[in-house]
Formats: structure tokens, C-alpha cells, sequence
């Protein structure tokens, strides 16, 4: 999320101010969507994209994919890099996954949604995972790849998450970043904060699981990560991204 003069060699901004897109694949729950879309029976999805550096990747790999983002000139852009070959398995769909687009129920094998979950509260994160529960094919996984409570932006704000937890907030990681001291000695600060929303949620996975569950998903694996995609500032202790796979399981329990 945060970075220092190099950014442009990690993360690409994002045009209406999201944050930024990872220009690399840098963790290990990307990684296994894009592997596991080669086995696909079905289409797969990719929620907030951005640019679709995870879709380019299973497009290149022979799967279909539906990439769905907030702001269409994104997608224009993928759709612009996409080579004229591979288009014909890309599926554009701009619009809000909480509440501005629909699929047909168990219409696909697997959904990304990689460093999106952090903009939303609980409330719009379970409305979200209700939604994708509904458009996977049983059997079908939902890969989750969130900032965590250990970003480096979150280390003086710690204890008071933990307060906010022990207390049952249904949100505890959410927090401004308009004073946070990390970022206040970036030099360029400014630059930083107007390239991301003011609030954010930072997940762990205490807080994650049960609303996977309460969607009906079993959690398949779960961890925190050390994202490649960051620099120092944004680093604390190797587990600043959090990430959850999720199993639609058949009505039977079987497969
Ligand atoms: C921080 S970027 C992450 C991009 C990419 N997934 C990655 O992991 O690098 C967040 C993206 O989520 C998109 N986004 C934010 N809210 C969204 C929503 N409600 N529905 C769909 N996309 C959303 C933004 O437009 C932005 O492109």
C-alpha cells in the first residue's frame, strides 16, 4: 500500500485513488488461484483487478476469466494489453462486487478478490462473501488476500486494535490514517494519502474466519504472508498480508 521513490517498480496507483496494484505476482494465495484455474471446469473471476496482472496471468495460461473492477478505465487498459488471441476468454464486468454486479448462481470455479477486503467493514466484507458464495459451482474456491493487522502502518496502533477486539467490535482493525505516524514521516506523505481512502480495515484471521464461515465457505487454508509487493515502510514483523481459501462444499459433502 505504501511505499517510498521506487513505488513504480512494486506498485502501480490505481486511477481513482484505490490504493495501488501489485505489479508482480507477490504472494502465495495469488499464486494458487492462478493454479488452480488451470484446472477450472468453469470460469473463474477476479474481483477488484485493477489492471489485472493476476486475470493476464490465467488468460496466458488458457482460462477464462470474468474480471470485474470499480472503475472501468482499469479494465480498458487490461483489455487494451490483453493480446487480441487470448480476449475471447476475457469477460469485462466494471461495477461494485457489493452491490453493482451479478453472476448466475454457481456459475464459477474460483474467485480472487486480492487487496480489497481492507476498504470495506465487516458488514460489506460478509455481504461480499454471501455474494461470491452464491456464484460459485459447489466445490468451487474463494482465494482472499487482505492488508493485515501487522502492516507496518498498523504497528504504533496496535494495542488498540487488540483493545477494540477483546471488547467484540465487529470491525477492530478499522482505523484513519490521517495522523498515523508511519506515514507522517514518508516525504511524500501527501502524495501517499491522496492515493488511498482515508480509513482502512486491517483483517487478521481471527476476525475473517467466522465470516467465512457464516457464508457457508469451509476454511481450506489460511496464513499470514510476507508480501513481495511492499517496501519498508510498510513492513513489520513478515506477516503483512493476510490470506483465506474458502470451499463452496457439495450439498452432499462429497469432492
Ligand atoms: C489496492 S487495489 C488492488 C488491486 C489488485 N487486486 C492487487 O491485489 O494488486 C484495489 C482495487 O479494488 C477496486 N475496488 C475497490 N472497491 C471495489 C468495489 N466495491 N468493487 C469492485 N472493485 C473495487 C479498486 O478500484 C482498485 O482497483
Amino acid at each position: 500500500m505504501v511505499m517510498d521513490d521506487e513505488m513504480e517498480t512494486k506498485l502501480i496507483p490505481t486511477l481513482n485513488n484505490m490504493g495501488w496494484m501489485a505489479a508482480s505476482i507477490g504472494d502465495p494465495y495469488t499464486r494458487e488461484f492462478i493454479e488452480y484455474s488451470a484446472t477450472a471446469a468453469r470460469p473463474v473471476m477476479e474481483i477488484g483487478a485493477a489492471y489485472g496482472v493476476a486475470a493476464a496471468s490465467v488468460l496466458r495460461s488458457g482460462g477464462r476469466i470474468i474480471v470485474n473492477d470499480l472503475d472501468p478505465h482499469h479494465l480498458h487498459v487490461l483489455y487494451e494489453q490483453t493480446p487480441q488471441a487470448l480476449r475471447e476468454q476475457l469477460h469485462l464486468m466494471p461495477g461494485s462486487c457489493v452491490d453493482g454486479i451479478e453472476v448466475a448462481e454457481g456459475s464459477v470455479s474460483a474467485i480472487l478478490c486480492a487487496r480489497v477486503f481492507h476498504f470495506f467493514d465487516s458488514s460489506m466484507i460478509s455481504t461480499c462473501l454471501n455474494r461470491f458464495h452464491r456464484w460459485l459451482a459447489p466445490g468451487g474456491k474463494i482465494f482472499i488476500v487482505a492488508d493485515s493487522v501487522f502492516h507496518g502502518m498498523n504497528q504504533e496502533i496496535y494495542p488498540d486494535f487488540l483493545v477494540r477486539k477483546a471488547a467484540g467490535h465487529p470491525t477492530p482493525g478499522w482505523v484513519s490514517l490521517k495522523n498515523n505516524q508511519r506515514l507522517e514521516m514518508q516525504k511524500n506523505r501527501e502524495e501517499i494519502q491522496r492515493a488511498m481512502p482515508e480509513y482502512f480495515n486491517f483483517l487478521d484471521l481471527e476476525t475473517l474466519a467466522p465470516l467465512f464461515k457464516d457464508a457457508g465457505f469451509l476454511v481450506e487454508s489460511a496464513g499470514y504472508f510476507n508480501p513481495e509487493y511492499y517496501y519498508d515502510v510498510s513492513l513489520w514483523d513478515g506477516r503483512e498480508g493476510v490470506g483465506m481459501v474458502g470451499l463452496k462444499a457439495h450439498p452432499l459433502g462429497f469432492g
